[in-house]
């Protein structure tokens, strides 16, 4: 089985082709990306309207580059993300993926960006290593520029929601706090850069919602928190020189997004009870979070597997939408290429 997967819900165009061996296992024949974070970074976050035009301007260049025979032969499936994302991005790939299916007569699956990214741990990166497969129940945290879920992964396919943000998502918070400290974007990246800089213990930002008995998270009151810090340094400025601070406060406020992550996080583990926990989304980047959350696992829970994707995979890419795809495919979960629309707020569960 072959299955093409294309992505392009937010700032990344991306198309990849997935192949399943004799060993059953997906490996990554091909896949290419461009991403449009030059673009936007002038503009401080991902302008829907400008993300569409580059998509437009790359997607047929990538798709002639990935080498596929004119009439597709060799592809049994088309996976392309139909949501969540921003609707003018989604499109672009989504129609492009119904163009395609019914030119070449090929099945359609429509992904779910965020199955996408929970898919994204099952993925060998090269056909040499053998990644350890999540044992199911998995406890999945979700990370990224638009999401900050808690679900629970019974099967392929089989999910439930026990968490997510009232407010900002995690992602979301570190790209605002990156803008209020002038670090630039995205913010994931330069907030963890300046952080190694920093002292987590500088400043005790709040823990959102750490003590509340549900599973969801809030992040904007956190943004806040620290632009008050800035106002107060400001005041301050001639005590302490301007690069000290801002490394103290990146480092102080990732303390607490990850600290408030992985509390949360554990004690899903500890009513769920699950057989591994799975960390994804773009800001599973994060090494204070990856590391933070598999020491705390390990240490109380050694019997559960902990899975996090490579690299590579954190951010979007089509690999895992091939993936997850594929795994739709296989159970014949197609949709109708003539009707087929994005939807922004396309739910998992
Ligand atoms: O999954 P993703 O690529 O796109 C969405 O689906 O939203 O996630 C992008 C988010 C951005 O908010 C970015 O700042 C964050 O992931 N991110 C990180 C890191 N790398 C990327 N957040 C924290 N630490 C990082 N190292
Ligand atoms: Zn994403």
């Amino acid at each position: 089985m072959r299955v093409l997967g294309i992505e392009t819900s937010c700032d990344e165009t991306a198309l990849a082709v997935v192949k399943k061996n004799d060993k059953g296992e997906f490996e990554i024949e091909k896949h290419l990306l461009a991403s449009q974070v030059l673009v936007h970074e002038k503009f401080g976050g991902v302008v829907p309207e400008v993300a569409a035009r580059e998509h437009i301007a790359s997607i047929f260049p990538i798709l002639d580059e990935l080498g596929i025979e004119k009439d597709g032969h060799g592809i049994d499936a088309i996976a392309v993300t139909s949501g969540p994302g921003l609707v003018p991005a989604l499109r672009i790939g989504v129609e492009l993926g119904k163009v395609l299916s019914w030119v070449w007569k090929k099945p359609l699956v429509a992904v779910n960006h965020l199955e996408g990214h929970i898919y994204s741990v099952l993925i060998n990166p090269t056909p040499k290593t053998q990644h350890p497969k999540p044992k199911f129940t998995a406890l999945c945290l979700l990370v990224s520029g638009g999401h900050t879920e808690l679900i629970l992964m019974k099967d392929h396919g089989d999910y439930e929601l026990i968490g997510m943000t009232r407010d900002d998502a995690a992602g979301e918070a570190f790209d605002k706090v990156a803008k209020l400290l002038g670090l630039g974007y995205p913010g994931g990246p330069v907030i963890a850069k300046s952080a190694e800089q920093g002292n987590p213990k500088a400043i005790s930002f709040p823990r959102p919602m750490i003590d509340s008995d549900d599973f969801d998270f809030s992040f904007s009151g956190l943004k806040t928190a620290v632009k008050r810090e800035m106002r107060s340094e400001r005041t301050e400025r001639s005590k302490m020189s301007e690069r000290h601070n801002t490394a103290d406060i990146a480092a102080s406020f990732q303390q607490a997004v990850v600290e408030t992550l992985v509390t949360k996080t554990m004690r899903a583990v500890e009513k769920y009870q699950p057989q591994s926990v799975i960390l994804s989304g773009g800001v599973s980047a994060n090494q204070l979070l990856r590391l933070s959350l598999k020491q705390v696992l390990y240490k109380q829970y050694p019997e559960i597997s902990f899975h996090a994707p490579e690299l590579f995979l954190t951010g979007d890419n089509a690999i895992m939408i091939a993936i997850a795809g594929a795994h739709h495919a296989m159970k014949n979960e197609f949709v109708d290429p003539l009707t087929l629309v994005a939807d922004p707020n396309m739910r998992l569960v």
